[in-house]
């Protein structure tokens, strides 16, 4: 092979092997092999002072021809492997604008926490305010403050939870009543919304629900009062007017005592499986306060008379928003609470 066309075989081999580097490390490497200290083109450089003097000038020319196409060739493949590495970089970045947004999912405000809310509101309007008393009770407020003495038949209908014989988690919000009243003289308007804890657990009771309590004292307070009261805050709560009746009934702490029924809200009162075919719900116990309890709560029972009532919150969800099982209240089921 003549010089010539050995020179001109560098040129070719470093023109393919250049056209083939896909990345800039790769060109540069190429670039070392052929133009380094040591490289190919630079050991025939070198080559130019072993030569017949006659050669070395034609010799020399034709490499560094091939040097400078060499290096040519480099820095087209240079500007054209950044061109593709920019476009890599503008494409792995881009945007495409018209891909649906990220949607931020919301809580949503629990059934129950719902339904209090309403309560106050009504019964804010009424000139009830709210007030809270502790989950952890002892047995005067829960029992004995409630007129329910310490062999009192009605212990049994409480299940209560006892921490030790004096503590126990209240079974009521009734403690609330006696509480108030003796941090406070009348008149007394509140509401005393709050958990309550009873040991008992089957499809309707839970052993933690929710009750509202509400309690007015007063000079002349009257079941009348208590009545118009209760009508129509079931008025307002289920935006309809359902028949209400006061059905006579027993409670330690109220005398006279009162269960509420409302015309049920499914059948209009036609009667169905809700509400057993009677037509009617029940929906709250009521009474005038008991003399006994007013006593507890220093105030004077010949003064002042008043009325207390007593509901349970899930109760009412279940009713307005149609839930038949008081569970799903309580599992966290997503597909249940998104849909308030
Ligand atoms: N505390 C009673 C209950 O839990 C309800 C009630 C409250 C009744 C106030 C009368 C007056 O069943």
């Amino acid at each position: 092979m003549s010089v010539e066309n050995s020179i001109q075989a560098i040129e070719n081999s470093a023109t393919e092997l250049i056209g083939r580097t896909n990345s800039l490390v790769d060109l540069e490497a190429v670039k070392i092999q052929y133009l380094g200290k040591n490289g190919i083109v630079t050991q025939q450089l070198k080559r130019i002072s072993s030569l017949p003097a006659e050669e070395r000038k034609g010799f020399g020319q034709a490499v560094n021809h091939t040097k400078i196409q060499i290096s040519e060739r480099i820095r087209e493949r240079h500007e054209c492997l950044e061109k593709i590495s920019l476009n890599q970089q503008f494409s792995d970045q881009s945007i495409d604008v018209t891909l649906p947004g990220r949607v931020k999912t919301l809580g949503t405000i629990h059934p129950i926490s719902r339904t209090l809310r309403r309560m106050e509101q009504i019964f804010d309007r009424l000139g009830f305010h709210a007030v809270e008393g502790p989950e952890i009770e002892n047995d005067y407020y829960n029992f004995e403050a409630l007129n329910i003495s310490a062999n009192h038949p009605a212990r049994a209908m409480h299940d209560t939870f006892y921490i030790d014989d004096h503590v126990l988690l209240r079974t009521h919000t009734s403690p609330v009543q006696v509480r108030f009243m003796q941090a406070h003289e009348p008149p007394i308007r509140i509401i005393a919304p709050g958990k309550v804890f009873r040991c008992d657990s089957d499809v309707t009771h839970t052993p933690m629900f929710h009750q509202l309590e509400g309690l007015s004292v007063d000079l002349d307070v009257t079941f009348a009062d208590l009545k118009g009261v209760i009508i129509h805050f079931i008025h307002e709560f289920f935006e309809a007017e359902p028949k209400v009746r006061f059905r006579s009934s027993y409670f330690p702490f109220t005398e006279p005592s009162a269960e509420v029924d409302m015309g049920c809200v499914f059948c209009g009162g036609k009667g169905c499986r809700i509400c057993k075919h009677t037509g009617w719900i029940e929906v709250l116990g009521c009474g005038m306060v008991h003399p006994e309890v007013l006593k507890h709560g220093k105030i004077d029972p010949s003064q002042y008379s008043g009325y207390a009532f007593g509901l349970g919150i899930e109760r009412f969800t279940m009713l307005r928003y149609g839930v038949s099982d008081l569970r799903y209240f309580f599992n966290s089921e997503l597909s249940f609470l998104r849909q308030f």
